[in-house]
């Protein structure tokens, strides 16, 4: 297919000779001899680019070239005129022309150009369509109850300029879920800047947040922007904020109060304006009972709680996270897609994954290397995703400082499991385990297990 070109002037003669050259140079032409005609060209025809006289009867090119951008932003215009003036030039520019040609028109220049603003357009089509694959790869998947809330509650906090607290077990998808609410936001456009609070040394943290100045200690041999200088504009991400220590938190809170510092060795104070978001993936509420965590710095923090739900929680998305993510390995890995069997995501259904969303990947990503036939069936599930082998999260039980804690804990994950198995369905259950429905029901609610 020849791209198609639409030239739009009021002289006869130019539309005659740019229609018999730019055919001859393999080019489809439709021609208008104004700009209403042209408008009605564009929708019924949609061509590739437009040639646009400045100076006609009627609606004039500029005008013409608004409306063009109005309904069809993509589609590349320049600008020709015998009377073009710098000033034409640029306001078609700012307006959303390619370039500007002027007359007398020089035939290999006309070539060139619509050459270029081809390329480009082909150019920002494939870059439009990359950006879409990745939103879409790191989008967030799923359409149990639980996810749609979660969405639901992204989408009203997003917008706003308020400070975000994400919770949830590990694997759930809290960094996922942060960057959506950066992509979401009007600070989209500027950087999302993560710190990772649990592998920053304490005797670094100051430097890594706010910069160094040249020779500011031993080591630092030259300037260092710090974290929260490079997100300005942005928003900076504090992950696993429930893994820092005292002291950095008593740092991080007052950068957090202040919102300006200076660098380390520096004396200019430095003032930002970013947005906080932290995760973390323990309960921070326990923490402060515990003493490891400060409360003040808790409020400070936790203007929107946003809970990500665990997977146990919403087995009704794990077809389609299956799917997605053995579609993404085939894409990464150029192989054959392969599929699964229903029995085979029935299995993976009543498993508990206590390492959610991310072993649920990491297994399908096995599962897509190991198995040697197209689909993966039932047989090809290895223990402890398959419903009979019972899971013993063994580091858990013997982390356990008791016997009695450690009883507990094994009865809990005993319980867990045999929910999934059964779907949660609590009568069903007690049943398949010997006790009553309403002892059940208490350990579940003594356990926390939220069903
Ligand atoms: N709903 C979802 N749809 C698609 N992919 C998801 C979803 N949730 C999580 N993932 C994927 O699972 C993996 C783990 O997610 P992420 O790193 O956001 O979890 P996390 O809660 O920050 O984990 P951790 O507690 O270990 O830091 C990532 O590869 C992420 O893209
Ligand atoms: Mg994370």
């Amino acid at each position: 297919m020849f791209p198609t070109i639409l030239v739009v002037d009021d002289e006869a003669t130019i539309l005659q000779s740019l229609s018999g050259i730019l055919s001859d140079e393999g080019f489809e032409v439709l021609t208008a001899s104004n700009g209403y005609e042209a408008l009605k060209l564009i929708d019924a025809e949609s061509p590739d680019l437009v040639l646009l006289d400045i100076w006609m009867p009627g609606i004039d090119g500029i005008e013409t070239l608004q409306e063009i951008k109005r309904t069809n932003p993509f589609l590349q215009v320049i600008i020709i005129s015998g009377h073009g003036t710098i000033e034409t030039a640029v306001k078609a520019t700012k307006l959303g022309a390619y370039d500007f040609i002027e007359k007398p028109l020089s035939i290999e220049k006309v070539v060139v150009v619509i050459n270029n603003a081809l390329n480009f357009r082909q150019l920002e089509e494939e870059n439009r369509f990359l950006r879409k694959k990745t939103l879409e790869k790191h989008s967030i998947s799923g359409s149990s109850p639980p996810i749609q809330a979660l969405k639901k509650q992204i989408a009203v906090a997003a917008p706003t300029e308020a400070w975000i607290l994400i919770t949830g077990e590990n694997g759930t998808g809290k960094e996922l879920v942060a960057r959506t609410i950066h992509q979401m936001s009007h600070r989209a456009d500027k950087p999302l800047i993560d710190v990772n609070c649990a592998a920053i040394p304490d005797e670094l943290i100051e430097s890594e947040l706010f910069g160094h100045e040249k020779g500011a200690f031993t080591g630092a041999t030259s300037r260092k922007r710090g974290k929260f200088e490079v997100a300005n504009g942005g928003t900076i991400f504090l992950d696993e904020i429930g893994d820092m220590s005292l002291k950095t938190q008593a740092k991080i809170l007052r950068i957090l109060q202040e919102q300006n510092f200076e660098r380390v060795g520096g004396t200019r104070t430095l003032t930002v304006d970013v947005r906080v978001i932290a995760a973390s993936n323990k309960d921070l509420e326990k923490e402060i009972e515990k003493g490891t965590f400060r409360e003040d710095l808790y409020y400070r923090l936790n203007v929107i709680p946003i809970e990500v739900p665990p997977l146990r929680n919403r087995t009704e998305d794990i077809p389609l996270l299956a799917e997605i993510f053995l579609k993404e390995f085939s894409e990464e890995e150029h192989c054959h897609l392969k599929a699964m069997t229903p029995q085979a995501i029935e299995q993976l259904k009543s498993y508990h994954w206590p390492g959610n969303v991310r072993e649920l990947k990491n297994l399908v990503e096995r599962l897509a290397i190991m198995t040697e036939s197209e689909t993966i069936g039932e047989d090809d599930i290895p223990p402890p995703y398959k419903s009979k082998d019972v899971t013993i999260p063994e580091a858990e039980i013997f982390d356990a400082d008791s016997l009695k804690e450690a009883k507990k804990e094994f009865e809990k994950m005993y319980i867990l499991q045999k929910l999934s198995e059964n779907r949660n369905n609590i009568s069903q259950t007690a049943e398949s385990i010997g006790v009553e429905r309403s002892h059940l029901h208490k350990k579940i609610k003594s356990f926390g297990i939220r069903l």
